[in-house]
């Protein structure tokens, strides 16, 4: 869709079906969730406020200027509830033409817990969104949600937003679609990862060279990757911890204004997250030289039938 121009009435249309897309995906609930794609320097085309993202009309959507006045829309219409999150990101990029706010229910798990989806753990995510940090708890509908997200949204195409949801940004409405699809695919393989117990990470000199990727495809990006300095990352449990301790973010200093934090170790095999798979087998695993796990027939099938029993669970796939 981006260079070429596209109708009012294409994009009213493709709202609907963005809309459509997050209902069926189960990305919201009920009301949830919001679209919006920015139509002018001082125009704004969005969902209005209560209204079921999977079973929208075109002659729904109303028209906002950028500080957020209605300026037209069906009788009784009124704008999004969080029309200045979407107001915010239009401020601080320009390039950002399309908002999508969802509630995708693996992602919003690791925004409830305060665990970011910032470790080098998939070459295409790290490669397109770079990191997707968690912006602090605000109340929905309030200024505070567009001041928590700022700090963000100029350097991410993707955040959490926590004990709330995620938010996407694009060049184009299904740009912006597309990347909270990502996000949610990205939350969903990392907790299989962790409830199997590793995550092998990539290395910094991999993150490298997956950055000088974007140069060569021509990926548009709002920030370099910033790799981390070698550290041991809290694990899920003590980022919970951190952020209820108020810490804004898992680690201090880092810089989420300039560039996309990437965690990842500065060798192949080194681990900044601890092997949970050794301490659940606990009582019989070994451990060998270089730190290979060693386990019987019957004790592999045991951790394979309980994580994909866990996994199961959790993505309520058994009940
Ligand atoms: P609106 O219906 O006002 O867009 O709000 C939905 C929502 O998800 C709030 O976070």
């Amino acid at each position: 869709m981006s260079g070429r121009a596209v109708s009012d009435q294409q994009l009213r249309e493709d709202i609907v079906e963005v809309g459509r897309r997050l209902w069926t995906r189960g990305f919201v609930a009920s009301n949830d969730g919001n679209i919006s794609v920015r139509i002018g320097d001082d125009r704004v085309l969005m969902t209005p406020t209560a209204v079921s993202k999977g079973f929208m009309s075109a002659d729904m959507m109303v028209v906002t200027d950028m500080d957020g006045t209605l300026v037209s829309g069906a009788p009784g219409r009124r704008p999004s509830s969080e029309i200045l999150m979407h107001l915010v990101a239009y401020r601080q990029r320009p390039d950002v033409r399309a908002v999508v706010h969802a509630h995708p229910p693996l992602a919003t798990g690791f925004a409830v817990a305060g665990i970011p989806l910032d470790r080098a753990v998939l070459a295409e995510v790290v490669t397109t969104l770079g990191s997707i940090p968690i912006a602090g708890y605000a109340t929905p509908s309030t200024q505070e949600l567009p001041d928590a997200v700022a700090p963000y949204v100029t350097a991410h195409d993707g955040l959490l937003l926590a004990n709330h949801g995620a938010l996407a940004l694009g060049a184009d409405l299904f740009a912006a679609y597309y990347k909270m699809e990502t996000i949610e695919h990205f939350a969903r393989i990392s907790l299989v990862a962790r409830q199997l117990g590793r995550e092998n990470l990539l290395s910094r000199d991999e993150v490298d060279r997956l950055q000088g990727l974007r140069t060569r495809y021509g990926i548009a990006s709002p920030a370099p990757i910033c790799v981390e300095p070698d550290q041991r990352r809290p694990t899920g449990r003590d980022e919970g911890a951190l952020l209820r301790a108020g810490a804004t973010a898992p680690s201090a200093g880092r810089d989420d204004a300039s560039c996309q934090v990437v965690f990842a170790p500065s060798t192949t095999g080194d681990r900044l997250v601890p092997d949970t798979s050794v301490a659940q087998g606990a009582a019989t695993t070994t451990v060998g030289t270089g730190g290979e796990i060693r386990l019987t027939y019957a004790q592999l099938t045991a951790l394979i039938d309980e994580a994909v029993k866990q996994v199961s669970e959790g993505l309520g796939l058994v009940r």
